[in-house]
């Protein structure tokens, strides 16, 4: 990428009222060209659409379509082959590209901006653009979502501890607690599915913000660029950014999520828990201490979470108090937007990668809920069902638990004799419940942790999956 100031102020589109030129300080602050190049290939996409529209309404003969259609497209390789050289002094990509167009085929360059603005068309560049990437990260999402269903399916009846203040509570299957996250997941798809129709409106034909005196045809150039929707009110059209928002809101919770999942399996994969291996492929080691494999994906995932969130609020502030219809302010919408998206693909790539790769470490998961006193629930259950009001079956479990804690065993571990001193009710059966398999398939309702019912939810996120 090449970025110059090579042309003078002389050459600016706007400074015909001008008679000083612009402070080069201020030249380079106001530009936004080296990060909103980004949106070259819109602008283009948005000016082809345009310029098609000015042809069919009689405003471009067909020569003149067909001259800025065939310079904007050698721009386009330009750009692509590297040869583009941009300029800061032509401030951002719509000017830059402008400028070269009339470079390259002459004065009919100079009719493509008729009955537009560069606010209409920059609220439409960033709509395609986020439209196109909005498709790339629902996709990424669903790779990973697919990764957690086949972890789930080959671990249905893996148990493991479920935790409540993260202290042994109940055991689950893996299963179940891996399509815990593919729930949020969903609801996380869901969501962006939800913003593109919204981010779907076309802003073009607004112009700087009143709409324009040219008889143009918005209908035609929205069907040319596969909008849904025209926005209804030109001063919204230009000023609304509402859509970068919600698209960013939607985004800070997806990195919300995984920032949870992440503790998990940071704290799964050390040596305390010892539940996963992450792949090697995912950690890193350390300089000093040989034995040490680090858990630096999900941990950086985490951490990622803290500049999302950061740029959902700088949005929110950017648009906090502006008036109709667009200021320069709105040019502030780019890079916040820019690295959402990029952090977001690139979170969810790595996670898709990692979690097809995780080792599950069973026998370590089983004999930690084994240790955790996590069947009292169904000890106080079993009682209840002899007769025993539920408070007082809670009492003498907790004492039974206590002798456990004092004696260093496991409730299924104490004989039975031992047992019926807190509650003659307490029978031979009693083991049944107390085994962890016992335990989670008594648990047999949808949405339930029996193996029986984690498979069903399987195939069930499987057919949610494939139904859009
Ligand atoms: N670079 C500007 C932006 O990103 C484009 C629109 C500029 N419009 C204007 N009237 N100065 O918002």
């Amino acid at each position: 990428m090449s970025i110059t100031a090579k042309k003078s102020t002389q050459e600016k589109p706007w400074n015909g009222r001008f008679t000083e030129p612009t402070d080069s300080f201020v030249e380079a602050f106001t530009a936004s060209v080296t990060f909103d190049q980004r949106l070259y290939q819109y602008d283009i996409m948005g000016s082809k659409a345009h310029a098609k529209m000015l042809h069919h309404v009689g405003i471009l003969t067909a020569n003149e379509l067909k001259q800025i259609v065939t310079g904007l497209s050698q721009i386009q390789e330009q750009i692509e082959q590297g040869e583009f050289s941009w300029s800061i002094s032509l401030e951002d990509v719509h000017m830059n590209i402008e400028s070269a167009l009339t470079e390259l085929i002459g004065n009919t360059g100079k009719k493509l901006h008729t009955g537009r603005s560069r606010n209409d068309q920059v609220a439409t560049d960033i709509r395609l653009y986020l439209r196109d990437e909005i498709r790339l990260i629902v996709n990424e999402l669903q790779r990973l979502q697919h990764a957690l269903i086949d972890l789930a399916e080959q671990h249905v009846d893996t148990i493991m501890p479920g935790f409540t203040h993260l202290q042994t509570a109940q055991p689950v299957t893996f299963g179940h607690h891996i399509l815990a996250w593919f729930e949020s997941l969903e609801r996380d798809r869901g969501r962006f599915n939800d913003c593109s129709k919204r981010v779907n409106s076309m802003p073009l034909g607004a112009a700087a913000l009143a709409g324009t005196t040219y008889p143009i045809d918005r209908q035609f150039t929205a069907r040319e660029l596969g909008f849904d929707n025209i926005c209804e009110n030109s001063l919204d059209a230009v000023s609304d950014r509402d859509f970068a928002i919600e698209f960013t809101a939607g985004a800070a919770l997806l990195m919300t999520h995984l920032s949870r999942f992440s503790e998990e399996l940071v704290l799964w994969s050390s040596a305390q828990f010892d539940f996963i291996d992450l792949g090697d492929s995912f950690c890193t080691g350390s300089s000093i201490m040989p034995q040490k494999k680090n858990p630096d994906v999900p941990e950086l995932v985490r951490g990622k979470t803290g500049r999302v969130n950061g740029h959902l609020v700088s949005l929110l502030t950017l648009m906090k108090s502006q008036p109709l219809a667009y200021n320069k302010d709105n040019q502030e919408d780019k890079e916040p937007l820019f690295d959402t998206i990029d952090t977001l693909k690139g979170c969810l790539k790595v996670y898709a990668d990692m979690m097809s790769q995780v080792t599950v470490k069973k026998d370590n998961m089983k004999e930690a809920a084994r240790r955790g006193f996590s069947t009292a629930t169904d000890l106080a259950d079993y009682l209840v069902r002899a007769g025993i009001p539920f408070r007082d079956s809670h009492d003498i479990v907790g004492k039974a638990v206590r002798l456990g804690v004092d004696t260093n065993r496991d409730l299924s571990e104490i004989p039975l004799a031992e047992l019926q001193q807190f509650s003659d009710q307490i029978k031979q059966d009693v083991y049944a419940v107390l085994t962890l398999e016992g335990s989670v398939s008594a648990r047999d309702h949808i949405g339930g942790t029996a193996p029986k019912q984690v498979l069903q939810a399987v195939n069930n996120a499987r057919k949610r999956l494939a139904n859009n």
